[in-house]
């Protein structure tokens, strides 16, 4: 019968019996599914790992130091942070439509990571043991969804980096490949994990880049960044993490209303909650949340958070809306 006690002995056996001596790297997103592939590579190789946080600027508020601080301690993994917020911004600049949003930070990314791996790449043949090997968090539905193949994964540098090789290929490591999110969650805390990486709800990789309708600034990321911290304390605070698959807020940059705070007159941004339960997110519907915590919510955004005069609830089921605005 399934025990992750179990799946985390045969998984350190697997994982050391592949890589043997060689060095390994991996992505971590802040996420439940690298996290927890990324902390049983280090249960079973130790110091031949070493892990790549892209920060680029996109994140919620304490997510980075959720990573650098909490799972560091919680690990020991060897970590490597890209500050990478300045180039995602100026990529960003004056970029308002969704799909092109999407692109840009998926390019950046990609040449944010690679650089990154080469770097390391670098520095371990320097030492003697190559880097021959990329943990991926790769779940049983998705290698279902993706008919079931593995192997390689073959990085190509589109970038002039002095003295890197220009084409990086690295095996697969996926020690998650047979379970079930639910399954990976407890092999997470099984493990020591951080409950919030462990119990983290979906999030998208673009992150706050698409949850501002208009174009993104790093202003306008402070003012999401706040407003969506407050959202998601007094949600848990409320007990109701449960109940959602997530929450959405949204900023609509690009619109201002008249509002009155004090004696002044206020001409400012609307945020939107997105409060849904779904399954699979291929479906979903608003959450009812208590007007208590909804009261609370628009209060505290409304008094704490500048530029934001007006909080709006999404009461749309997916279909016909989607879950993110964008
Ligand atoms: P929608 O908005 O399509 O979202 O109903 C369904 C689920 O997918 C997430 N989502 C994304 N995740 N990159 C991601 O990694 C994306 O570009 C992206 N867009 C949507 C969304 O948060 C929800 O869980």
């Amino acid at each position: 019968d399934w025990n992750s006690g179990n799946v985390i002995a045969e998984q350190v056996e697997k994982i050391r019996a592949q890589v043997g001596s060689a060095r390994v790297i991996c992505g971590l997103s802040g996420g439940v599914d690298s996290a927890v592939a990324a902390a049983l590579v280090q249960r079973a190789v130790g110091e031949q790992l070493v892990c790549v946080f892209v920060d680029h600027g996109l994140l919620r508020k304490n997510e980075r130091e959720q990573v650098e601080t909490d799972y560091v301690a919680a690990t020991g993994v060897r970590l490597v942070t890209v500050d990478a917020a300045d180039t995602f911004l100026a990529a960003l600049d004056g970029v308002s439509d969704p799909e092109q949003k999407r692109k840009i930070i998926g390019r950046e990314f990609i040449r944010t990571f690679e650089q990154a791996a080469a770097a390391l790449v670098a520095e371990a043949e320097s030492s003697g043991e190559p880097v021959k090997f990329l943990v991926q968090g790769t779940l049983y539905p998705d290698v279902v969804e993706s008919g079931g193949g593995t192997g390689t994964a073959n990085i190509k540098s589109h970038h002039n980096v002095g003295g890197l090789p220009d084409d990086l290929e690295f095996e697969l490591v996926e020690p998650l490949r047979t379970l079930f999110k639910d399954e990976v969650r407890a092999i997470g805390r099984e493990l020591g994990l951080p409950e919030v990486i462990v119990g983290r709800q979906p999030f998208p990789g673009p992150g706050l880049g698409i949850r501002i309708v208009g174009s993104v600034t790093r202003e306008r990321l402070e003012i999401l960044r706040d407003a969506d911290a407050i959202a998601r304390e007094e949600l848990t605070r409320a007990g109701l993490d449960g109940e959602i698959w997530q929450c959405p807020v949204v900023l609509l940059a690009d619109v201002r209303s008249v509002g009155v705070q004090g004696d002044g007159r206020t001409y400012g941004h609307p945020i939107v909650l997105r409060p849904v339960s779904s399954e699979d997110a291929m479906t979903a519907d608003w959450t009812r949340l208590p007007y208590d915590v909804l009261s609370r919510i628009s209060n505290r955004i409304t008094n704490e958070v500048r530029d934001v005069n007006r909080v709006v609830l999404d009461v749309t089921s997916k279909p016909p809306g989607t879950i993110e605005w964008e």
